[in-house]
């Protein structure tokens, strides 16, 4: 049988470490208050140059993991034939960063599409690359999950609940066709619309609301926004939901699954989910502390560090499981 099978991981993030401290320093916030409801200590941004603009782009970042993982793979860059993307800050607001991908890693003609879905994105991106082989329409697929956060995080007083979770980085898993038992196994993804607003970034705006004005931007409309207690309530109910239903779809259950690899939100988020599928923390993975939650890049970062930490062996059972802005939410059961 096809499968399509990760054959490949990387990851990158910028060298910048901002700490806790460094985030005090610039609004009301303490090491104490952040470590205590998060469960981080730092996180990555870009360097910025004088004017502001990072001194790399989120393409960049990408195609830093893509060869990486291009590399663990041990394929020919050419072979790739389709580039997923997945962020919610593209480099520009048109054309995705899908094609800058295509440039950046030279190749020629390969399919380059941009997935929009914010923390759920990666887990979408594995389910469309898995959907593309077993459907022909693909052999090799490049997913990458990457974000810039700290261009577009409000760092005032005012932002501080969203300022001081979100990180930049990258990650990349390369999906080849192949034949055996290996490969993503099920796929589900979830959608709640109606939630849209209680975790958005409403400006630059699309076409059926108003464009950026001044006043946008002084009511501090471009920056995200978000319900924190409601979006916890409603992520930790989803995980266990979306981890329960794909096992369900593999026809396994939890006691088969080595390894958790959740989007990286909140380390409250992850016990609690940890706890209520009796999983013990050797099981699921973290590593929020180091990085905060890079959006959709949390899990193929998380899937490269658990491999080279030997967290990740040739047929183990290995669940993603995400929820995010939309509400999106889902998960892939993999045979690893
Ligand atoms: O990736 C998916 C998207 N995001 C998430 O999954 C995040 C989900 N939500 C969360 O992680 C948590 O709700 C937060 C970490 C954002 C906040 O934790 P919380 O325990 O829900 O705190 P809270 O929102 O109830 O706020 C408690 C207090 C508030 O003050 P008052 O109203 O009690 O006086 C906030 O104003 O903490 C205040 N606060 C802060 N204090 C210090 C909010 N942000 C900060 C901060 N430093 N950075």
């Amino acid at each position: 049988m096809t499968r399509a099978t990760i054959i490949g991981t990387g990851m990158y993030v910028p060298s910048r470490v901002v700490t806790n401290e460094d985030l005090a320093a610039r609004m009301e916030t303490t090491d104490e208050w952040i470590t205590e409801r998060s469960g981080i200590k730092e996180r990555r941004w870009l360097e910025t140059d004088a004017d502001g603009w990072t001194i790399e782009t989120g393409s960049e970042m990408g195609a830093a993991a893509a060869r990486q993982a291009i590399e663990a793979a041990g394929i020919e860059t050419e072979s790739i034939d389709q580039i997923i993307y997945a962020t919610l800050n593209p480099d520009c607001f048109f054309p995705g960063n899908g094609v800058f991908i295509e440039d950046l890693l030279g190749l020629r003609n390969a399919g380059a599409m941009d997935i929009r879905n914010q923390c759920t994105g990666f887990i979408y991106g594995l389910a469309a690359a898995d959907g593309f082989i077993r459907a022909g329409t693909a052999e090799t697929v490049l997913v990458i999950g990457g974000e810039v956060q700290s261009t577009a995080l409000d760092v005032s007083d005012r932002g501080r609940d969203m300022a001081v979770l979100f990180g930049d980085g990258a990650g990349a898993a390369v999906v080849q066709a192949t034949e055996g038992e290996r490969g993503i196994l099920a796929s589900v993804l979830h959608s709640q619309g109606r939630f849209a607003k209680d975790l958005w970034c409403e400006a630059p705006v699309g076409n059926r609301m108003e464009r950026i004005t001044p006043e946008m931007i002084k009511e501090t409309r471009h920056y995200p926004k978000m319900d924190g207690r409601l979006v916890f309530k409603h992520a930790t109910r989803r995980f266990c939901e979306a981890i329960t239903e794909v096992l369900a779809k593999g026809g396994m259950n939890i006691e088969d699954l080595n390894l958790l690899i959740p989007h990286q939100a909140n380390q409250r988020i992850t016990d609690a989910v940890g706890q209520r599928m009796g999983l013990p923390p050797e099981r699921v993975f973290s590593n929020i502390a180091r990085y905060g939650n890079t959006t959709a890049a949390t899990i193929p970062i998380a899937m490269a560090e658990a491999e080279r930490q030997g967290r990740l062996k040739q047929g183990d059972i290995v669940v993603t499981v995400a929820f995010g802005s939309g509400f999106t939410w889902g998960a892939n059961l993999i045979r690893w």
